[in-house]
This record gives structure tokens, C-alpha cells and sequence, in this order.
């Protein structure tokens, strides 16, 4: 299958462009778009059959459901059963933007979206060229990351292609995304609501619009991942913040192993290494950037990885 690439102004996007996209989406074909966090890939979610095709384009197992991405709140609440009222203060808040919501699926949903769940997960990306897709398609859209299963989730057209290339119909490329992590995954099915995948909204800014209803993250390790993620085949080794790295780093290149480091404090490196990126603008340009950076690493054949750790709070 030849892949179409169709680029777009991220801001005001083409409305033929668009449309060529959405009529892909309505007749059942695939469609990789870019959304606020990480390029998406995704079809008609109403459509089993074009659903089933984005699970194998991706090679991701029938086990792990999709996201229904959708252009409005009302779209949303016709696949769900009631939410408490704590979500639409949410909604209002967050929405467009990088939150997604596991709530309890209407039947109308197709089983396969959801891998068989009684839930359903629904997000409304902030990204001109995603909604303006969404709209156009007139139907909600099931989508997942637009990375192979296993692989770090793309934030370039240029990701897109190099794990899907050939495999979907098209590739709106509007450039890089915004975030560069994944949205963050509450479920509001249950009481207190819980974060099932941190992302690039941070627990402490949900819990400001409603104080005590979430549980509390406990770090890091602790999430609760719903099925193994992506890892680059580089060893990553994370360093706290301030920690020096030039020493392990040494060792590792003395055992004749291909070394990389990536810094945001100052620190000296009197060592050669095969990758050095040094990150000076926070969190928030550490989470635009990570991926990037594991796919380089796996590019350049690393084996070792010491990654400094941003400060462990809000999106760090
Ligand atoms: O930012 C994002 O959320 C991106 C962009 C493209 O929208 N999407 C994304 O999709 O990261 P994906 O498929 O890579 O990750 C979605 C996660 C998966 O771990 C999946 O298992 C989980 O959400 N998920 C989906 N539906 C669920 C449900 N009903 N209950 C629990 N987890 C669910
Ligand atoms: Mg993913």
C-alpha cells in the first residue's frame, strides 16, 4: 500500500487536505494526524473492520484498546453512560487538551475499540489539525499512537513513516507536536478517580480543579501500567538530578560499550561518548524531547544510556 503524506499549516490547516483525510477516515482506510502529545493513527471508530486494520498496522494486540478522540464533550457523551458531575468540571477546565477519561462504554461503542472492556477511553486532542480531521470525518475517531507496538510514540511526520510507512493510508504531517508525552489517563469510572498513565497534564493541576477526588500518585515505578509500553533497546540507567555523570559514564566506556548521556544540570564531561544532548529548558522541554532522544539512541546503536532525571514533580 503506498502511504499518502499530505502536510498541513499546524495552525490553519487546508481545508482540502483535510478533506481528503476524512474522506480516507469515512471510507474505512487509516490515517495517521498529529495531535497535541504525539502523532496519532487512527479510523472511523464505529467501523470494526477499519479499527481492526489500525491494531494491525501497528502490530498491537486485539487485548489493548484504542482511544476514541473526539471534536466535542457532547460527541464524548454519546459513547458513555453518566459521569459524575466532577468530570464536566474537567471537561471544562482541560478540555481541548491532554486528558483522556476511562468511562463506563455505551454498547454502541464496538467491542473491539475497547478490547472487550466495559469501559471506553475518550480524549478531544487540543491540535487544530486533529479536530479539524475529526469534524470533517463527522464520526469520532479510534486511535492509538502512531509508533510500531514497542516503539517510543512518534513526534514527527518523520517518526510516522520510518514505523508505519506503507502500512495506513495517509500521514497528515503538520510538523512536531506540541507535548511530546502522551496525554494523562484518568479513570473516572470509579470513585476516588485514579491516573492510570501519567502524561502531560500533571496530577497536581487535575487536583487543583478537584481537590481530593484523585488519588494520590506514589511515584514513579508505582503507576499502574495497563500493558508493558514502549522501551527503546538502549539500557537506560536514570541518574538524579545533580548527580554527576561523568564517572559511571567512564566505566561504561571502558567496557568498549556505546555511551550516551543526557544532562539538564551543569556538569563537566572530560570523557568522549557517543551521544550527548544536553536539555536546558525544564520539564516541559524534556517531555518535547524524549522520545526523540530514545529513537536517536536506538539510531545510533547505543548500549548504554545515563539519563538525568528531571525533578520528580508535576510534569517532571
Ligand atoms: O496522547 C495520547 O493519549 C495519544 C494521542 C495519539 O492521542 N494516544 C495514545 O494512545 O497514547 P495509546 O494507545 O498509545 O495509549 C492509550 C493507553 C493504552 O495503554 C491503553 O491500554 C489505555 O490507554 N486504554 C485505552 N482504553 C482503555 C480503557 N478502556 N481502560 C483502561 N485503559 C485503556
Ligand atoms: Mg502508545
Amino acid at each position: 500500500m503506498q502511504t499518502l503524506f499530505l502536510k498541513v499549516d499546524p495552525q490553519r490547516p487546508n481545508k482540502k487536505v483535510i478533506d481528503i483525510a476524512a474522506s480516507l477516515i469515512r471510507n474505512g482506510e487509516i490515517v495517521a494526524f498529529p495531535t497535541e502529545t504525539v502523532y496519532g493513527v487512527g479510523a472511523d471508530a464505529m467501523n470494526e473492520k477499519a479499527v481492526k486494520g489500525v491494531f494491525a498496522a501497528k502490530r498491537r494486540r486485539m487485548d489493548n484498546p484504542l482511544l476514541v478522540h473526539v471534536d466535542s464533550w457532547e460527541q464524548a457523551s454519546n459513547l458513555i453512560t453518566e459521569v459524575p458531575d466532577e468530570v464536566l468540571l474537567l471537561v471544562e477546565e482541560f478540555w481541548p487538551g491532554p486528558l483522556t477519561f476511562i468511562a463506563r462504554s455505551r454498547e454502541e461503542v464496538p467491542t473491539m475499540v475497547r478490547a472487550g472492556l466495559p469501559t471506553v477511553g475518550l480524549r478531544m486532542p487540543d491540535h487544530p489539525v486533529a479536530l479539524a480531521l475529526i469534524n470533517a470525518a463527522g464520526r469520532p475517531i479510534a486511535a492509538t499512537s502512531a509508533n510500531t507496538s514497542g516503539r517510543p510514540s512518534p513526534t514527527t511526520a518523520e517518526h510516522v513513516k520510518a514505523d508505519l510507512n506503507s502500512r495506513i493510508g495517509a500521514v497528515v504531517d503538520a510538523g512536531d507536536t506540541g507535548w511530546g508525552i502522551e496525554s494523562t489517563i484518568l479513570d473516572v469510572s470509579q470513585t476516588p478517580f485514579k491516573i492510570l498513565r501519567p502524561g502531560a497534564l500533571s496530577w497536581e493541576r487535575l487536583e487543583k480543579v478537584i481537590p481530593g477526588l484523585i488519588s494520590e500518585p506514589t511515584g514513579a515505578q508505582k503507576w499502574r501500567r495497563i500493558t508493558p509500553h514502549y522501551q527503546p533497546t538502549v539500557q537506560i540507567v536514570p541518574v538524579k538530578y545533580g548527580d554527576q555523570i561523568a564517572e559511571a559514564a567512564r566505566k561504561e566506556v571502558l567496557k568498549g560499550r556505546r555511551t550516551g548521556v543526557v544532562l539538564v544540570s551543569e556538569q563537566e564531561l572530560p570523557i568522549s561518548l557517543d551521544f550527548v544532548r544536553v536539555i536546558r529548558g525544564g520539564p516541559q522541554e524534556y517531555a518535547r524531547v524524549l522520545f526523540d532522544i530514545f529513537r536517536g539512541a536506538d539510531q545510533n546503536r547505543l548500549e548504554c544510556l545515563f539519563m538525568e532525571m528531571p525533578v520528580e514533580q508535576g510534569l517532571g
